[in-house]
């Protein structure tokens, strides 16, 4: 595996590589970044090469968020990149990938209206800007991101749909802990009291999802089975928000009859916690 950081190596390598498989993030990697790798890895073969890349993205941190105490921790994620099936580890300094005077941003503006978007002004600017600057400097043929970030995930395929960029995007399953707990890089603020505590989340949407199963199709009354489920388990949490919506349009549902995605966002002291749960049958 061969790290890069600087534009005009990246560039070489890609004049010379074939199909390319990409998985961007933000480091601090852990299982759900290494089964995005490994389905690269099994998705490229022996042929395609797949490439990560390591950059904590400054323009999609809010001026009171954790862009400078984000976890930092390459040489543990050049391992697990490796181990996953990586060719490449693109990993720039950010002035690498800005320059000081850049003028241009990329707004989606109706996915990204709602949910995490609402709570993070300008989040997903910076999401679309990075990703489409990461697709233009790798110029991979498909790339792979968690379903862990739904609203993310739905935005990039809006990004990539709405400009006709010519990347196939898969969407991978969520890795989670034993105990149902999404991993994240930001468990890792959690004290042991929080991390107790974390599980509840998923568990209250499985609550929401078998009522659901069982028949109860009304929207107030699901969101108040998971607000409830956290408030008895999880009281060290608070909530951001919990919602039941559309996976195409993700607006609000009243009522859920065939397909439905439930997603939540709570804060555990600094951490903020994300999370979701398809109601399908
Ligand atoms: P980051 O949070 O590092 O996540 C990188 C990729 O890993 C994303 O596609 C995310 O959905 C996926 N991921 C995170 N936790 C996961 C889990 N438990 N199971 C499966 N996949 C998981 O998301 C970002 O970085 C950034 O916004 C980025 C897309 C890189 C743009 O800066």
């Amino acid at each position: 595996m061969i790290l890069l950081e600087t534009v005009h190596e990246l560039r070489a390598w890609r004049h010379q590589a074939g199909r390319v498989l990409l998985v961007p993030t933000m480091g601090a990697l852990h299982e759900g970044h290494a089964s995005l790798v490994r389905e690269a890895r099994r998705l490229a073969g022996d042929s395609a090469r797949v490439a990560a890349t390591i950059f904590v993205n400054p323009l999609q941190f809010g001026p009171n968020e954790d862009f400078d105490r984000y976890p930092r921790t390459l040489e543990a994620d050049l391992r697990l990149c490796e181990e996953a099936g990586a060719d490449l580890v693109f990993a720039p300094p950010v002035h690498e990938v800005y320059h000081p005077d850049r003028s241009i941003s990329i707004t989606e503006s109706s996915l990204s209206t709602v949910l995490c978007g609402a709570s993070r002004p300008g989040h997903f600017d910076g999401v679309c800007t990075v990703v489409a600057k990461l697709f233009n400097l790798v110029q991979p043929d498909e790339a792979l991101f968690g379903r862990k970030d739904y609203q993310q995930l739905a935005v990039i395929r809006r990004l990539v749909r709405d400009l006709d960029i010519p990347v196939v995007i898969h969407g991978v399953e969520t890795v989670r802990e034993p105990d149902g707990l999404a991993m994240s890089s930001r468990n890792r603020y959690l004290t042991p009291e929080e991390r107790a505590q974390a599980p509840a989340l998923q568990a209250a949407l499985r609550r929401a999802r078998d009522a659901w199963l069982a028949g109860e199709q009304d929207v107030p009354r699901l969101l108040r089975a998971i607000r409830e489920h956290v408030a008895v388990n999880a009281p060290l949490c608070r909530e951001d928000y919990v919602s039941i919506v559309d996976p195409g349009s993700l607006q609000p549902l009243a009522r859920v009859e065939h397909h439905a995605v439930a997603l939540l966002a709570f804060w555990f002291g600094r951490a903020r916690l994300i999370d979701n749960l398809e109601l399908r049958r």
